[in-house]
């Protein structure tokens, strides 16, 4: 079924385009009334720390974010017919994050200090070779297996007139997960109108590499609904970084022409997916990254359920993006609304740098120096039409 055009959120729109300039919307009769942020206590880690979760609130959408692993553990969206649905697929407690979110689906997490693979989880930088924890077939995958996603990370909540946002913080000591240099990083979410800003920072006291992510998975027609497949997915990118059976990159930067990775037209997830692609049959699926065309800040993905109308769009500073089918959920989890979660239940779409970097000298830099500051930003949009 085509998309419905029109009724956008108007107030989303506005709202966008003060998050992309940076500028804050002129005041008018007709605004919004401001958003709204509050806390409440999710629960208590084995060794005392509390764990709290804000809740930012905005005429149009609202989100819930956890301190453990800066989780997004909710977001609830309107339809065409304004109800809302929670589309981020989560659990409803704490124990269930610490228990199964890692090893497991990283669902809603802050994702550091390296989203994605590395080779044999080994690099060598400045002469140094380094050998980071391997948690995924003999690699290391998100930053291994006490990576950021859990680790209790301290807010701050900020507030201006037209957004409301909370600042987390953490210091990583050197030697963290083997990864070089201290390195202190810091997530903003900031929610205005029908939009989420996350803003990333980090500095460090020695060469590293840094490449931070968010592991949300999105089911636009609801959490626990059922399948992703009929949603349509386009991506601003003419070509991807094809992987080994291991899912770490070749090198090369594939056209996408041609093959079941052409989304650069609206296209649903699942009508290639069953295809006999070679490289579908790595990943069980999509599992790849995709090298976004252009740089700058600029429209990375943008994707469309039919039934409910809902529609997310995805900007990025980022070279690339791993659009994530959830192949390997495999109905072992029960989410938010105590559902089970089957294979492509939810996708994610992850803002990055490629797969890797630190072993390919032709990928844009991960290397992050003392002295200079990491920073990325990613704005997820959801409006409905
Ligand atoms: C990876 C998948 C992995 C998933 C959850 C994704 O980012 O690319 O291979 O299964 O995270 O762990």
């Amino acid at each position: 079924m085509p998309l419905r055009p029109k009724k956008t959120l108007l107030i989303g729109v506005a709202a966008l385009a003060a998050l992309v300039t940076g500028m804050l919307p002129a005041v008018n009769a007709t605004a919004a009334p401001s958003p709204t942020i509050s806390k409440d206590l999710f629960g208590t880690l084995s060794d005392g720390t509390k764990v709290w979760r804000y809740t930012l609130s905005s005429s149009a959408i609202s989100v819930k974010i956890i301190t453990y692993g800066g989780i997004v553990q909710r977001l609830d969206a309107p339809d065409r017919h304004g109800h809302r649905a929670n589309v981020v697929l989560g659990f409803p407690k704490l124990d269930d994050y610490v228990a199964k979110n890692n090893p497991g689906p990283y669902f809603g997490a802050l994702i550091g200090r390296y989203g994605n693979r590395i080779a044999k989880g080994t690099f060598t930088l400045d002469g140094t070779t380094y050998h980071l924890p391997l948690n995924n077939n003999g690699n290391s995958l998100h930053g291994g297996p006490k990576g950021f996603d859990t680790k209790a990370w301290t807010a701050t909540p900020v507030k201006t007139k037209d957004a409301v946002g909370v600042r987390l913080d953490y210091t990583s000591p050197d030697g963290d997960m083997n990864y070089p240099g201290t390195l202190k990083a810091s997530v903003t979410y900031t929610l205005s109108g029908g939009s989420l800003r996350l803003d990333y920072r980090a500095t460090t006291d020695k060469a590293t590499i840094v490449n931070l992510t968010n592991h949300s998975y999105f089911n636009l027609a609801g959490e626990g609904s059922g399948g992703i497949y009929d949603h349509r997915l386009r991506l601003n990118a003419d070509r991807y970084t094809p992987v080994d059976s291991t899912l770490i990159p070749t090198g090369q930067l594939a056209p996408v022409a041609g093959t079941p990775m052409d989304f650069t037209k609206a296209t649903p997830i699942g009508a290639r997916i069953r295809d006999g692609f070679q490289q579908l049959a790595y990943g069980q699926g999509y599992d790849h990254n995709w090298v976004l065309n252009g740089s700058g800040f600029r429209l990375a993905a943008e994707v469309g359920e039919p039934t409910s109308g809902r529609v997310l769009k995805i900007y990025t500073d980022q070279p690339g993006i791993q659009f994530y089918s959830g192949n390997f959920l495999d109905g072992t989890l029960y989410g938010t609304s105590g559902r089970q979660y089957r294979q492509g239940d939810g996708f994610a779409l992850e803002t990055q740098h490629f797969p890797d970097s630190p072993n390919h000298p032709d990928f844009p830099s991960t290397v992050l120096r003392p002295g200079q500051t990491y920073r990325t930003s990613t704005v997820w949009s959801l409006s409905a039409h």
